[in-house]
């Protein structure tokens, strides 16, 4: 059994990714408290972890690369569980390993890397080295739904958060991994063509990776600030 995932995003009206880019708030309105809600809310949704992708790790994780001459033979598809010390944990999901994580967790949580079995022996020794967790998705690190459930039965984990960017939450919808939407609407716009927007599948023309799954409604609210909360389960699409 995989965990229950919900994807939570704060965006623009208009879907968009960064809010770096986004109108700033209103007269009156504080921008620390809409910037605070998603924390705040984040936290209200009690899940085990969170989940990013490869990009938004590296923003996250601030260790750098070791070269670690002579690294011992490592199994591939063999996890490594760490010292997690009931600690929430911090997944990102890296099929080359390209994330240095420098300590054992992000901001607190336990850091555990997804990874694909390309991964040289010297990363799964810096890992071990930092105190990282590691699993394997795969020989090339694109079984999402597999990683879910070992993460589920390795960590004893039942509500995950995944937390982007674009990329990675379309590649789980893509997957049908996504059980629930929260998304933050921040009063505000970015209004460019083509920017990177919060469910962002990169596949083939013409692809549809929300097909047969359809969205329900079970939140709206309204937060100081102007803010709106929406919370949306995926069900499957009727027919
Ligand atoms: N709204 C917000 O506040 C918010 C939240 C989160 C992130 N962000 C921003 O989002 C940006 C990054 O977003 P992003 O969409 O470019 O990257 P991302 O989703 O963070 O990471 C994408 C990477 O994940 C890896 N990956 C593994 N399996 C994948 C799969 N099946 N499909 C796609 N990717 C897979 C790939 O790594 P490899 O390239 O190594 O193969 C891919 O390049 C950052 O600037 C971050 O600050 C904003």
């Amino acid at each position: 059994m995989r965990p229950y995932i919900i994807c939570h995003m704060g965006t623009s009206i208009d879907g968009r990714l960064h809010p770096s880019r986004f109108t700033s708030a209103a007269a009156g309105v504080s921008p620390a408290v809409l910037r605070g809600h998603y924390e705040k809310i984040h936290e209200t949704l009690d899940a085990d972890g969170w989940i990013v992708g490869r990009k938004t790790m590296s923003e996250m994780a601030k260790g750098t690369e070791r070269h670690i001459a002579d690294a011992p033979k490592l199994p591939r598809g063999a996890s490594h569980v760490g010292n997690r010390n009931g600690r929430k944990l911090a997944i990102g999901i890296d099929p080359s390993g390209r994330v240095h994580f420098g300590k054992d967790n992000v901001g607190g949580d336990h850091a555990v890397a997804v990874l694909g079995g390309e991964v040289s022996d010297a990363h799964l020794t810096e890992l071990r080295e930092d105190g990282v967790s590691y699993i394997f998705a795969g020989p090339t690190g694109d079984d999402l739904g597999g990683a879910m459930e070992r993460i589920a039965s390795t960590f004893g984990v039942k509500r995950l958060l995944l937390e982007g960017g674009g990329s990675i939450n379309g590649a789980f919808l893509k997957l049908k991994l996504i059980d629930e939407f929260s998304t933050l609407i921040f009063p505000a716009v970015d209004g460019v063509a083509g920017t990177q927007s919060i469910v962002d599948y990169h596949g083939r023309e013409g692809d549809r990776p929300g097909a047969g799954q359809a969205l329900r409604l079970t939140h709206l609210e309204a937060l100081e600030g102007g803010m709106v909360w929406l919370r949306h389960a995926v069900e499957r699409a009727p027919g």
